[in-house]
């Protein structure tokens, strides 16, 4: 089977990697993929967002199924795309229909759904230009600290977390103004919980679902989470605090009031959903959802898959995912990305990048690379995810910390605290 991957980042390595390791693989590609993702299949220099390029490569190169990672190729319809075309229909696109992704692409929507499936999450308001009175009037219901989220996709920026009220009321006034431009011309305003965050995924053919390994990702650039938010550090997997009884909890109340409310809707619905949830004193809520899998939680979670994955999304594309099976690796699975100084705020490119093949146990997944004259080079602000196993986190990261330490390039940093609040 020959299979076509969009995306370029660390979770598309960790995807490619297990994909590249199904018996039924015969040709694993994937546009516009990286300096890493070559190791596992052969990169199309196609954007993934370039539908029209996507369509002439998948007919020429007889391409058995779209595997999508990030969501914008979702959210603006690759799906829909592949469903409404003669040539294209009967390859199966894994990932949700426009309607589906929608999920992340409005928060607005997101809240509505939840609401209306009796999914427990934070209360909220939306507010829009017209209605800013009533925006105020509502924070001051709540109390500190304020959470403003722009509706729209501002590539993990639209969450702004205000400590007072005058603040929180300035920036709802500037969001509604054009900060994120069109993205936050609506704001949900909403309460703010406290708990400690766990991201849980799950692959679902619209029908039956199956829940894979959870993890926890660090979000902030500083040691003991402090400083700005960022892609993503690191990530953990299993997380302590999900036990038996608190995943059950999620799957009732979570997981299948999901599933089972997107096909009420009609909501066409084969592909991962990543359910951003927070633990309230016991009790698990969801932040938000995502259309995709999680960055850099994939590299963590693929680790921990042992079944063929492309198995599993054959069963997604012919809605009997209930007849395979997925089987879980017992063993620690854990990333340490290392990055480019100065980010998440401005950092430089194209810096070499060496020791790469010093790495003996552990998996180094490729985030922002590129190959130049034959060197592998720095791309982007998160540049490599060093991803190890262990009997526990703790042997794993030390595992993954040694591997950070052994590949080089200039100004590379990261965080040696991941998995400190487990
Ligand atoms: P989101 O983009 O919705 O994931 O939000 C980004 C981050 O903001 C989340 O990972 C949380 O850490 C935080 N956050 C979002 N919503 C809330 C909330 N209602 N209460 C507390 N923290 C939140
Ligand atoms: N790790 C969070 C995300 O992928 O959005």
């Amino acid at each position: 089977m020959k299979i076509l991957l969009l995306g370029s980042g660390g979770r598309e390595h960790a995807l490619a990697w297990k994909i590249a390791q199904s018996p039924k693989i015969e040709k694993l590609y994937i546009a516009p993929g990286n300096a890493g993702t070559s190791n596992a299949g052969e990169n199309v220099s196609i954007k993934a967002d370039d539908f029209e390029s996507i369509k002439a490569f998948v007919i020429e190169n007889n391409i058995n199924m779209v595997v999508v990672g990030p969501e914008d190729p979702l959210v603006k319809g690759v799906y829909d795309f592949f469903k409404n075309d003669a040539s294209l229909k009967d390859i199966p696109v894994i990932g949700p229909s426009k309607a589906g992704a929608v999920l992340e692409g409005s928060k607005e929507f997101a809240k509505g759904f939840m609401q209306r499936h009796h999914i427990p999450t934070a209360g909220y308001k939306t507010i829009t230009a017209d209605n800013l009175e009533e925006g105020y009037a509502f924070l001051e219901t709540l109390e500190a600290p304020y959470v403003l989220k722009a509706d729209g996709l501002c590539a993990g920026k639209g969450v702004l977390i205000l400590p007072t009220l005058e603040e929180a009321k300035k920036e709802l006034k500037e969001m509604l103004g054009g900060m994120f431009g069109n993205a936050s011309a609506t704001v949900v305003i909403e309460e703010f919980l406290s708990g400690i965050e766990c991201s849980v995924f799950v692959l679902t053919d619209g029908k039956n679902y199956k829940i894979l390994p959870e993890a926890k990702d660090y979000k902030r650039i500083g040691e003991g989470d402090k400083g700005l938010n960022t892609g993503g550090m690191g990530s953990v997997s299993p997380v302590p605090f999900a036990t038996k009884e608190w995943m059950q909890k999620v799957e009732d109340r979570i997981i299948r009031p999901t599933v089972e409310g997107l096909a009420e809707e009609g909501i066409d619905y084969k592909g991962f959903i990543f359910f951003g949830l927070i633990n309230v004193k016991g009790e698990p809520m969801v932040i938000e959802y995502n259309v995709r899998m999680g960055d850099p939680e994939t590299e963590s979670v693929m680790l921990r898959i042992k079944s063929d994955l492309v198995e599993l999304f054959e069963g997604v594309a012919a809605g009997n995912l209930n007849e395979k099976t997925l089987v879980i690796d017992e063993r620690a699975a854990v990333c340490v990305m290392l990055v480019s100084g100065g980010y998440p705020e401005h950092y430089d490119k194209g810096y070499a990048i060496n020791g790469l093949d010093t790495i003996e146990n552990s998996i180094v997944f490729h985030a922002g690379t590129a190959m130049k004259d034959g060197q592998v080079v720095t791309n982007g602000g998160r540049v490599i995810a060093v991803s190890s196993y262990g009997a526990n986190k703790e042997e794993a990261l030390a595992q993954s910390f040694e591997g950070a330490k052994k590949i080089q390039f200039e100004k590379k940093y990261f965080r040696s605290d991941i998995g400190f609040d487990l």
